[in-house]
């Protein structure tokens, strides 16, 4: 039995809509497996600068830094909103990352079976498919700042002769190395294989990254790996994607490759991720977990949303935080069991079929929950 502390930060849009939902089977979870978790329902993102003038308060932060897991809806602007200065919704997700030091990005794809017709791919090349990322996701190109680091410039420079740009792509051996024993660790507990992406034909960074990957590989001998070239894995994920079990890679490679990769599944709404760090709880990591869509203002507040994504968010909280893995495994087998009972959400539906709303998706998840 576990007894486990979680703050709730549904956000906006459709943010709420969906946690709710995830929420519903965190409690189904709690009823049947006897577990007792202490919820924190808290404001963050465009709720919470209208509540409380900034995007996250003092205090959220302290209820998250003191809770086992974090489970995050979405937060985003009105269109048209936040044009001047003033607080604005992700500088929430920003202090959050960057406070609790969430390196490790894992974003799951497994597209259910019974939707390989909604994907962009043809059906055949689904078979088997069942991958998941491991993204760095606090250092590299996108943390190259000149004025807060020296020696890592990110800037334009503006002369009268020439105009040039530089950004800095800048890894510590200890930063590669943290996110590549998650990704062995994770590995451990699955099919056993990691793919490491880098482009060591052409980065220095690539080649140091290579070179941690072939000294921790050392530390894990059930664990099978090999190196693969960002080009090449583009190519291989939508050509062979049932070739690949974990894969491993540093920021903006893993920033372009999951967002092709989600598109395995066909909607934008199905997919989970976990941002973790390296603070231990007592089932596991302090994580953050989310969606990965944003708080879709086109349709939000008409029970169109897939709260899918968000439930199997809840099921990643389970396995990484919490240590809950048969939990994390049951909820992900009543996301399936609805899939391949026919239930579909708008963005999945097909035409001419009456699509279930948000509440009844949840629903059904529980019901499937409940009687396997
Ligand atoms: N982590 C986050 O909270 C996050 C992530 C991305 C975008 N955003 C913010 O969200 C706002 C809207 O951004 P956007 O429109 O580019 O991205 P979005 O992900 O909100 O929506 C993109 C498209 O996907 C659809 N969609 C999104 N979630 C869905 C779901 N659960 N079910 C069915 N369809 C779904 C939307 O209707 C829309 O057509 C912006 O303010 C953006 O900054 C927040």
């Amino acid at each position: 039995m576990s007894n486990a502390t979680i703050t709730v930060l549904p956000g906006d849009g459709v943010g709420p809509e969906v946690t709710a939902q995830a929420l519903d089977v965190l409690r189904a979870v709690e009823e049947k497996y006897g577990h007792t978790f202490t919820v924190h329902r808290r404001r963050v993102g465009l709720d919470a600068i209208t509540a409380e003038g900034v995007a996250i308060s003092d205090r959220t932060f302290d209820i998250c830094a003191a809770s086992d897991a974090i489970l995050f809806g979405a937060i985003g602007s009105l269109p048209g909103g936040h044009t001047g200065g003033g607080p604005r919704p992700e500088q929430a997700l920003f202090r959050l990352r960057k406070e609790f030091g969430f390196f490790a990005n894992l974003r799951p794809v497994r597209p259910p079976e019974a939707l390989h017709g909604a994907s962009s791919l043809k059906p055949e090349y689904l078979k088997g498919a069942d991958l998941v990322f491991v993204r760095e996701l606090s250092a590299g190109l996108y943390y190259g700042r000149l004025e807060t680091v020296p020696g890592k410039p990110s800037e334009i420079r503006r002369t009268p002769g020439a105009t040039e740009a530089v950004d800095t792509l800048l890894y510590t051996e200890a930063e590669i190395e943290r996110v590549v024993r998650a990704a062995f660790d994770i590995a451990v507990g699955r099919t056993g294989k990691v793919t490491s992406v880098d482009k060591a034909n052409v980065l220095s960074s690539s080649v140091l990254w290579r070179e941690v990957v072939e000294r921790v590989a050392g530390d894990y001998p059930a664990v099978t790996y090999e190196h693969m070239l960002v080009d090449a894995c583009a190519m291989r994920l939508i050509r062979t994607p049932a070739d690949f079990d974990v894969i491993v890679t540093e920021n903006l490679f893993g920033d372009i490759l999951t967002d092709e990769a989600s598109m395995l599944t066909g909607s934008i709404g199905m997919l989970p991720s976990a941002s973790l760090g390296t603070r231990r709880t007592a089932g596991g990591t302090f994580g953050l977990y989310e969606p990965i869509h944003g708080s879709a203002p086109d349709i939000a507040g008409q029970e169109k949303a897939n709260p899918l994504g968000a439930i199997l968010s809840a099921a990643l909280l389970l396995r990484h935080s919490l240590g809950l893995e048969r939990e994390a495994a049951a909820v992900e087998k009543a996301v399936d069991t609805v899939i391949a009972d026919g239930h579909r959400t708008a963005d999945l539906e097909e035409p001419g079929r009456t699509p279930v709303g948000t509440a009844e998706m949840g629903r059904h998840v529980v019901e499937a929950l409940r009687h396997p």
